[in-house]
């Protein structure tokens, strides 16, 4: 398997050691990342998944699900079930029952699914921007009117949101929350959870969270709080939505699971989703199980090695002229401002020069690129070179 060095010393058992460093060739395997740029001298760091193998746990679990050779209708196995229910409760001292937990091939669906569950057309939804591009798209093809609540970069490198100043009508039903937050990677600390939950109890508001990044964390001060533990509120009026598909990188299996505690909301959220959304497929499942039940390790040293990318691209980044990155404090993902080039298009203007980044004007900034250093240290530094590269050239 290759990125699997188990060794023993002194008759010791020693965690073993993945190598995240492993360049692995993708082109060939119908990547949406790597091939959008097929034949072109283009570094793809752009869609959220990684080049990092996924665990070898992950992996073995998948050979053995495969070998048995039938791959019929499957139903979420009772103990992966038990085993997110006890995640949640160890991580987060959150008490879950399995009945609220509506299983779903992606968590963009869920997005969707709960709009739809919770508002009728020509109704509005608060979202905060920039943001990950489907929770805008979820709302318009609700038929629903969009309510921007911008976050905005303070003097002390922070992502700051202002509640007071959000443009709510009458007919606003629903707040959709990002944490972690895609692109700025924001966590949003509990006094920031306890006033978006006041700000939705006064204005009774449904609240969706999208939690995905949520064991992504790279600042040792961050912690990340579900929202639906602010309060009884929160608990009856939220729909989460979780997966293992970011951490362990298992994106293309498509496993992932809404948790919704208040019956009437969760039964209006399955009507929407009946005979529309397909059901979870056998090997999602697995990879799911053996992601959250064998792979702490992986996880760990996932996270040790994600935190030194995050460091060189910050200090990179920032050292060059026209370009600023406030601290990601969770995500693979760094969100840098290059307003200060006063490019037209940055984003065509990055792919001529070799890199492949997602444009900001998607998320709702376009004075801003997103890239992502999920890869392994090589490839970042090519990609960090390349951008140092272009920032020279357009100084000249
Ligand atoms: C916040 C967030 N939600 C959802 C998704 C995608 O979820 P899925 O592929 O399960 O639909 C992403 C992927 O980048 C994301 O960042």
């Amino acid at each position: 398997m290759g990125n699997n060095n188990s060794s023993k010393t002194g008759g010791e058992h020693q965690a073993p050691r993945y190598d995240f460093d492993q360049v692995i060739d993708r082109k060939g395997t119908y990547s949406d990342k790597w091939d959008l740029y097929r034949g072109r001298e283009v570094l793809p760091m752009w869609v959220a998944d990684m080049d990092f193998r996924s665990p070898p746990e992950v992996i073995q679990a998948l050979h053995q699900r495969v070998d048995h050779g039938i791959f019929g209708y499957t139903s979420p196995p009772d103990e992966l079930v038990d085993i997110f229910i006890e995640r949640m409760k160890s991580q987060y001292n959150w008490d879950i029952e399995a009945d609220w937990l509506v299983w779903l091939p992606g968590l963009v669906c869920g997005l969707n699914i709960s709009v739809r569950s919770v508002t009728r057309p020509g109704e509005s939804v608060i979202t905060q921007t920039p943001i990950y591009p489907p929770f805008l798209s979820s709302i318009s093809l609700a038929g629903c009117h969009r309510v921007d609540a911008p976050l905005k970069a303070t003097e002390d490198q922070q992502w700051q949101m202002d509640l007071e100043g959000i443009d709510i009508t009458d007919n606003t039903q629903l707040f959709m929350l990002c944490n972690p937050q895609n692109p700025t990677g924001k966590v949003f600390s509990r006094e920031e959870l306890i006033a978006i939950d006041e700000y939705c109890q006064k204005h009774n508001l449904f609240v969706c969270t999208d939690e995905v990044h949520g064991e992504l964390l790279l600042d040792p001060d961050a912690e990340h709080i579900p929202y639906a533990t602010i309060s009884d509120y929160a608990r009856e009026n939220s729909i989460t939505l979780l997966a293992p598909s970011k951490t362990f990188n298992i994106a293309g299996f498509g496993c992932s699971v809404a948790v919704i505690p208040n019956k009437k909301l969760r039964n209006r959220f399955k009507q929407v989703r009946k005979s529309i959304v397909p059901s979870v497929n056998a090997l999602a499942y697995t990879a799911a199980l053996a992601a959250y039940r064998d792979s702490h390790e992986w996880h760990s040293q996932l996270l040790e090695y994600l935190r030194e990318n995050h460091r060189l691209m910050l200090e990179t980044i920032n050292s060059l002229p026209g370009l600023s990155q406030i601290p990601a404090q969770a995500t693979y993902l760094g969100w840098i401002n290059v307003s200060g080039l006063g490019l037209q298009n940055p984003k065509s203007v990055f792919e001529a020069a070799g890199i492949g980044l997602n444009s900001g004007a998607d998320f709702g900034d376009s004075d801003y690129l997103r890239l992502n250093f999920g890869c392994p240290r090589s490839t970042l530094q090519q990609g960090l070179e390349r951008i140092r590269l272009l920032v020279d050239s357009l100084q000249d």
